[in-house]
C-alpha cells in the first residue's frame, strides 16, 4: 500500500472506482459501479440483505473524505444497533492513506482522517441531523427513518452546492414516506437529480442461490420477498405516531425503590418482565394507577418504574426482581413474565421465589404471540390516545416505542416489533406486558385508608403468617381483583 505512485493517487482522487480498487484493495462489483459512477444528486437503493449497499456507500463516503480535505459526511440510521454496525463496517474499510481515528461516544461515532475530513454517524433521534451541514448525507435503513427527520434535514443539505445524498433500505413504508417516493421517482424517471436501483440479494456474487433457496423455505413468503427480493409487500409502518407519544410524556421522575418510603402510597401495581437473550437487556416495567381519574371517571395510569439490565445472569436478574417485588418492594397485583425461549424456566423460578418471599402468587406467565402483541400494543395505543397512560422521559422506552414497526402480511397477521437490525425492544415488550392485567380489570388506586403492616398479621412463624394472610385475602377476594398490595405495607379499603 505504501508503493502508490503519484499517478495512482491522483486517479484515485478523481474516481471512486479506482479509489476502491487501488486504495481500499477491493474492486466494486458491476451493480455497485453504476451507483458509484452515477452523477445523480440523490441516489436511492431499495435492496435485499447482503446486496452490497454498505460497501458501496462506504466507498463513496471514504472517497469523498479522501479526495476533498475537510469534507464532512453524515451517516444517519434509524436505531443505535444499525448505526453502530454500519459505522464500524465503513471504518473497517478505511486503510492506507485513508486510515483514520475512530471515536465512539453515546451520541456520535466519528471517523477522522488526517486531512481533516470527518465521518459522523448518528441515529435519527440526534438533533445534529436536523441542522446537518454536510457534503454527503447517507441515510441507511431509510424505511425506518421518520418522515419528519427527513423533512427537517433535507432542505439544509439540498441547498448546499455540490452536496450528495445516498439513501438505502429494504422496502419498508409506502407512498407518502420519502424513501418510497424518492425510490419510485428515481426508478420511473431517473435524471441528474434522482436515480434509483433495485437490488435483490441475488445481485451479489457472494449470495449463493442454493443457500437462498433454504432461506426461502424456512421463512414466511412476505418476509423473504421483502428482505431478500427487496419487493414491497403488505402494509408496513411505524406503530405509534410520535406526536401521540409526546402528548403523554411527562417530566415526572421515576420511583426509586432504594429510597426509604418511596413506594408508600403507590398502591398495587402491575409489571412486565422481559428476559434478555445474549445481546439485549432484561427489562422490568411497572405501571400504577393514578389517584385522580380522568374527566370521564376512567382510571388513569402511569409508568412509574423501569429497569433495564445488560450483561446480567438470569439468577442475578431474578434476585433483583425479588428485591423489587418481594417484601418491602412493589406491591404487584400481577407481574407478567414472558415465557418465550429462555423465559420459560426463569418465569417458573421467579414465581416460586416471589411466592416464598411474599406468600403471594403474582407471576403471570405470558407467551408473546403475534396475536397477543397486537392486543397489548393495541390496548397501549388506546390508553395513550385517551391520554390515560402517562409515560416518563425514559430514553429506552421512548426510543423503542417510536421504533416499533407493524407489518401486515398477505395472510392478514400483523407483526409488531422493533426490527432487530434497528435496535432492541426489551423495554417496549416489558411495557406492553405490564398492561396485560389492565385489560382484564382495572388497578385500584390507593384509597386513603388505614395502613396494615406485616406485624398486624404475621406471628412469629412465617407459615402461620402466610396462612393468615391467605385466609384474609381469600375472604376479601371478591372485593377487588387487583386490590391486594404486598404484605409489608398494605392498605385496607
Ligand atoms: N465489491 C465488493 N467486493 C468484495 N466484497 C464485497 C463487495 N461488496 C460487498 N462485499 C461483501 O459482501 C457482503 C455484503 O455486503 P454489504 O455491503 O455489507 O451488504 P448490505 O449492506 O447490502 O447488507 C459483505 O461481507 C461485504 O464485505
Ligand atoms: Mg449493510
Amino acid at each position: 500500500m505504501g508503493d502508490l505512485t503519484l499517478e495512482q493517487l491522483d486517479a484515485a482522487r478523481r474516481d471512486p472506482v479506482v479509489f476502491s480498487r487501488v486504495i481500499l484493495g477491493e474492486p466494486l462489483w458491476d451493480h455497485q459501479l453504476e451507483v458509484a459512477t452515477s452523477q445523480a444528486r440523490y441516489r436511492v437503493l431499495c435492496a435485499g440483505r447482503r446486496a452490497g449497499k454498505t460497501r458501496v456507500f462506504g466507498v463513496l463516503a471514504l472517497h469523498r473524505m479522501f479526495a476533498v480535505p475537510g469534507s464532512r459526511v453524515l451517516l444517519v440510521s434509524a436505531g443505535r444497533t444499525s448505526v453502530v454496525r454500519t459505522h464500524k463496517e465503513i471504518a473497517g474499510m478505511a486503510r492506507g492513506p485513508v486510515s483514520g481515528t475512530s471515536i465512539e461516544d453515546d451520541q456520535v461515532m466519528t471517523l477522522t482522517l488526517s486531512n481533516g475530513s470527518v465521518l459522523e454517524s448518528v441515529t435519527q433521534s440526534v438533533n445534529a441531523v436536523r441542522s446537518a451541514d454536510v457534503d454527503l448525507l447517507i441515510i441507511d435503513e431509510a424505511g425506518f427513518v421518520e418522515q419528519s427527520v427527513w423533512e427537517s434535514a433535507e432542505p439544509t443539505i439540498g441547498a448546499r452546492p455540490g452536496s450528495r445524498v445516498l439513501v438505502a433500505s429494504s422496502p419498508w413504508r409506502g407512498p407518502g414516506h420519502f424513501f418510497h417516493d424518492l425510490w419510485r421517482q428515481g426508478m420511473e424517471a431517473p435524471d441528474a437529480e434522482v436515480s434509483s436501483w433495485h437490488w435483490p440479494s441475488t445481485v451479489s456474487p457472494f449470495v449463493d442461490a442454493h443457500w437462498l433457496e433454504g432461506v426461502r423455505e424456512r421463512n414466511a413468503p412476505d418476509y423473504f420477498a421483502r428482505e431478500y427480493l427487496a419487493e414491497w409487500t403488505g402494509a408496513t409502518g411505524s406503530y405509534f405516531d410520535s406526536d401521540e407519544i409526546d402528548a403523554v410524556t411527562v417530566d415526572e421522575p421515576l420511583l426509586d425503590p432504594g429510597e426509604p418510603g418511596a413506594l408508600a402510597g403507590v398502591g398495587s401495581v402491575s409489571g412486565g418482565v422481559d428476559w434478555g437473550m445474549q445481546r439485549d437487556a432484561h427489562a422490568l416495567v411497572v405501571v400504577a394507577a393514578l389517584p385522580e381519574p380522568d374527566e370521564r371517571g376512567r382510571t388513569r395510569y402511569a409508568v412509574r418504574f423501569i429497569e433495564e439490565r445488560y450483561r446480567t445472569s438470569y439468577e442475578a436478574w431474578i434476585e433483583r426482581l425479588v428485591e423489587l417485588g418481594g417484601r418491602g418492594g412493589f406491591a404487584f397485583a400481577r407481574l407478567c413474565s414472558e415465557t418465550n425461549g429462555v423465559g420459560q424456566m426463569s418465569t417458573q423460578v421467579l414465581a416460586r421465589r416471589l411466592w416464598e418471599d411474599t406468600g403471594r402468587d403474582v407471576v403471570e406467565p405470558l407467551s408473546t404471540t403475534a396475536k397477543l402483541k397486537q392486543d397489548l400494543f393495541g390496548f397501549a395505543r388506546l390508553l395513550i390516545q385517551q391520554k390515560r397512560l402517562l409515560l416518563p422521559r425514559h430514553p429506552s422506552l421512548l426510543q423503542q416505542l417510536r421504533a416499533l414497526e407493524f407489518e401486515t402480511t398477505d395472510s392478514g397477521v400483523m407483526r409488531i416489533a422493533v426490527p432487530d437490525r434497528i435496535g432492541h425492544d426489551d423495554v417496549a415488550m416489558a411495557f406492553a406486558m405490564a398492561l396485560q392485567p389492565l385489560m382484564a380489570g382495572e388497578l385500584v388506586p390507593v384509597p386513603e385508608a388505614r395502613v396494615v403492616t406485616m406485624e398486624d398479621i404475621l406471628e412469629d412463624d412465617l407459615t402461620t403468617g402466610l396462612e393468615a394472610y391467605q385466609q384474609f385475602r381469600d375472604s376479601h377476594l371478591d372485593s377487588q381483583m387487583f386490590g391486594f398490595p404486598s404484605l409489608t405495607d398494605w392498605r385496607l379499603p
